[in-house]
């Protein structure tokens, strides 16, 4: 087991990879090499990578792929998707591609509302804290205008702020629970701001006007937000639904509605269910720049909020009507943070038409939900498999350096037998023989 090391981030990346190098591999000329080999030629380039985070010593690619066709509203967007995962953009944007088709997707912003708590223990009577708070909240308001001055020139700012009684969860605890419009913003840094101002006058004035002790625990902004919601949907006749894999619409849309029934009633499908509507949601969040741990984790909080975990997608088949919507918090930003600094996220951005922090709520929604109509659609015919195993082997003929016409002819063999590794590797020697 190697020792600690102490002053570790006061080393240059040259003696931090050294000391990795040193420390942890027995070829290291080869890490060397390959750590090297992600470097970007351009120094001010690689320079501003290097400084997105702490000790940095090379680039990890994901790859940018683009699903075109998404009408939404009547406008039509090519959506970046950053992704690890073969079939994700090839299900976008055929799912993208069949709505369009059939009038595309709507969408709509419910509300933008997003959420800050001050956590502090008090222990002494609840009357005076109350009418304390109701003494000091213009304060805390009037405390914090110099953060809050241009976000309120553009019509944002602090909403409100309620005192919450939490002592019946947990002894003494209380809360300052502000609420924030933060516009372009997904708005952390503006929010923890004000809080954390919130935070310092509330404690100097309670040691001044309360008897007893007022102690704050921390600060910080809630990735839960179930009011800053987005809905988008798609619809048609269910006799339009037929296509090249629907013979039978009807067929169709009953086992599809089937199956969205049963990822709300079922965890262990919600779970995957609602993965797969992720692979939509995060691919174009990693895109945009946004947090998408942030996303993940008020996404699946919003999917729980009944007591159960559930589907975030639905489907209604009424009057000969298919109705397929999703409805999910999502707190994006489309100004600050990495949107301006990263050069392909302010490419990503400028391909979506410099959306505003709602227009991108809607096309992430969209993601989503074009995601998930591709995955039941696969699921409740072929199975996924069918599509995997395709890329599989591909993948596979690529390894084995397969020419064109070696592909073409292995390709046709497959149409009727089952892809598995060997079978394939087999395949190519019988070929080559
Ligand atoms: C795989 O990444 C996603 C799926 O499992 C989603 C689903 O089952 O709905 C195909």
């Amino acid at each position: 087991m190697p020792n600690a090391i102490s002053g570790f981030s006061k080393l240059t990346k040259s003696e931090k990879i050294e000391w990795l190098l040193d420390t942890y591999f027995t070829d290291k000329e080869a890490a060397r090499t390959l750590v090297k080999q992600y470097w970007n030629t351009d120094q001010k380039l690689q320079k501003l990578h290097d400084e997105f985070i702490e000790n940095t010593i090379t680039n990890y690619y994901l790859p940018l792929g683009i699903a075109p066709n998404f009408l939404i509203n009547n406008t039509l967007y090519t959506i970046p998707m950053t992704i690890e995962e073969s079939s994700v953009v090839a299900a976008a944007s055929k799912a993208a591609k069949f709505w369009y088709d059939r009038g595309g997707f709507k969408a709509e912003v419910i509300s933008t509302q997003k959420i800050g708590q001050v956590h502090f223990v008090y222990k002494g009577d609840f009357k005076k804290l109350e009418n304390f708070f109701e003494t000091v909240k213009p304060k805390l308001i009037l405390a914090t205008s110099d953060i809050t001055k241009n976000m309120k020139r553009r019509g944002g700012g602090i909403l409100d702020i309620e005192l919450r009684n939490k002592s019946n969860d947990l002894d003494n605890y209380y809360q300052l629970h502000a609420t924030f419009e933060t516009l372009n913003a997904m708005g952390a840094n503006f929010i923890n701001s004000c809080l954390e101002q919130f935070a310092t006058i509330f404690k100097a004035e309670a040691s001044i006007n309360l008897d007893d002790d007022l102690n704050i625990v921390m600060s910080i902004l809630s990735n839960y937000v179930p009011n800053c919601l987005v809905r988008a949907e798609v619809s048609c006749p269910i006799s339009d639904l037929k296509s090249k894999d629907i013979s039978d619409p009807e067929i169709f849309a009953q086992k599809f509605k089937q199956a969205v029934n049963i990822a709300e009633v079922e965890p262990f499908r919600a779970v995957t269910h609602n993965k797969g509507i992720m692979n939509g949601i995060d691919a174009v969040v990693l895109a945009t720049g946004n947090d998408f741990r942030a996303v993940e984790a008020g996404v699946h909080a919003y999917a729980s909020r009944n007591g159960k975990y559930s589907s975030l997608t639905h489907c209604s088949i009424e009057n000969g009507v298919f109705k397929f919507w999703i409805e999910l918090p999502l707190a994006l930003g489309t100004v600050g943070g990495l949107t301006s600094l990263h050069p392909l996220v302010k490419f990503s951005l400028e391909m979506l038409e410099k959306p505003t922090a709602k227009d991108l709520m809607q096309i992430v929604a969209v993601a989503g939900l074009a995601q998930n109509f591709g995955a039941l659609k696969s699921l409740t015919t072929t199975g996924i498999q069918e599509g995997h195993m395709k890329m599989h082997l591909m993948n596979i003929l690529n390894q084995f350096e397969a020419t064109v016409e070696e592909k073409t002819q292995i390709v046709e063999h497959f149409k009727t037998n089952i892809v598995t590794h060997s079978a394939v590797v087999e395949a190519i020697e019988n070929l080559r023989k």
